[in-house]
């Protein structure tokens, strides 16, 4: 058999009508729908090359090797592909992201989606852009999402994503303010298990996201910006007072993620169109019309407590790259254009 190699790129999302909680169907299966949107500047690009030679998988992350449970999810997504295949051969992945890791966000979905991309082409797997949708929500549900450009859809224990419009159906931005790179103190995967099980809101949270996802969507199809901004406020403050009714609390918000909760919405009083949503982490990721990403990106910038500003543009789904240069240098197969050089995202 050849060795098989290709890469990948993919694209984080965040979600604007959120995802907290495990249907208790198992096999990672998402509790409540969830609708997002791809984000152009946050990427994740994997290699993945099978080789005869190997006695287990290597897994690389930004340069280091990976070892232990984040190894684990990597290998269990390889091993889904080679039981596919029938390829038993093992292999080394490198991947490498252009912003922080595990810090809410969502490294883990643009992580997965590139894997899935990657590990399908290197083993000659052939899988549709659902079945890869399928596999990387088998390791992280929010991956599932990623394979899709622009706005993307996760139906509550769904097997795969699905698109709702792609990168060019509305002219909106989220911009990040990064309130702390550094990792996240709790995985989502053991905070959702453990809010299920404490606290006394997620009943309420799963009965009521449903309600809160059908408004997001109708507001998205409308381009309705006041729709998305109230229904994507609710879904992330419900979401977040579920954690933090937990107990012990999953507790991810700082104080200046509040005060920047407080600042958006005395913006949006007075007529800008801004909203807030956060994941598991401080960062505030701010929706806002591709008009208004100057503004936005000022005050976001002046805010107390913010490292960085990061503007997003919706973005691609998840493709193969070219096998020609460096992994950083590589472009799309596709011939899509890349918004960014990869190393860089839209900064002031
Ligand atoms: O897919 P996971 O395990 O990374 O969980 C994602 C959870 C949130 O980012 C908080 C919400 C979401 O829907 O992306």
């Amino acid at each position: 058999m050849s060795e098989g190699r290709a890469r990948a790129e993919a694209c984080a999302n965040i979600a604007l009508a959120k995802y907290w909680g495990k249907s208790e169907r198992g096999d990672n299966l998402t509790a409540v729908p969830s609708l997002s949107l791809t984000l152009n500047a946050l990427r994740t690009r994997t290699e993945v090359t099978v080789e005869s030679t190997l006695t287990d998988d290597v897994v690389s992350m930004n340069g280091q090797v990976v070892t232990g449970a984040s190894k684990e999810r990597v290998t269990e997504l390889l091993g889904r592909i080679r039981s596919l295949t029938g390829d038993a051969r093992y292999a080394s992945v490198q991947s490498l992201n252009n912003f922080p890791t595990a810090a809410g966000l969502a490294s883990s979905a643009s992580g997965f989606a590139a894997l899935a991309v990657a590990a399908d082409s290197a083993y000659g797997a052939q899988l549709t852009r659902a079945q890869l949708s399928s596999q990387a929500r088998k390791s992280s549900a929010s991956a599932a999402r990623s394979l899709f450009s622009g706005f993307a859809l996760l139906e509550a224990e769904a097997d795969e994503g699905e698109a709702l419009h792609a990168e060019d159906f509305w002219d909106v931005a989220m911009v990040v303010a990064v309130i702390s790179s550094s990792k996240k103190s709790i995985g989502s995967t053991g905070g959702m298990v453990h809010t299920r099980d404490t606290s006394p809101y997620y009943p309420a949270w799963v009965a009521r996201s449903k309600e809160v996802y059908a408004r997001l969507k109708e507001g998205v199809n409308a381009r309705d910006f006041t729709e998305v901004a109230e229904a994507m406020e609710h879904s992330t403050r419900m979401m977040h007072a579920t954690m933090m009714t937990a107990e012990p609390p999953v507790l991810y918000l700082r104080g200046a993620t509040v005060d920047l909760m407080h600042e958006v919405a005395a913006r949006r009083r007075a007529g800008e169109p801004v909203a807030y949503t956060m994941d598991a982490g401080p960062n505030v990721k701010v929706f806002t019309l591709g008009s208004h990403v100057d503004s936005v990106r000022a005050f976001l910038s002046d805010a107390p407590g913010v490292e960085s500003v990061i503007v997003c543009r919706p973005g691609p789904g998840a493709s193969t790259l070219l096998l020609e240069g460096s992994l950083a240098d590589a472009q799309r197969s596709d011939k899509r254009p890349v918004h960014f050089p990869f190393q860089t995202a839209e900064r002031p």
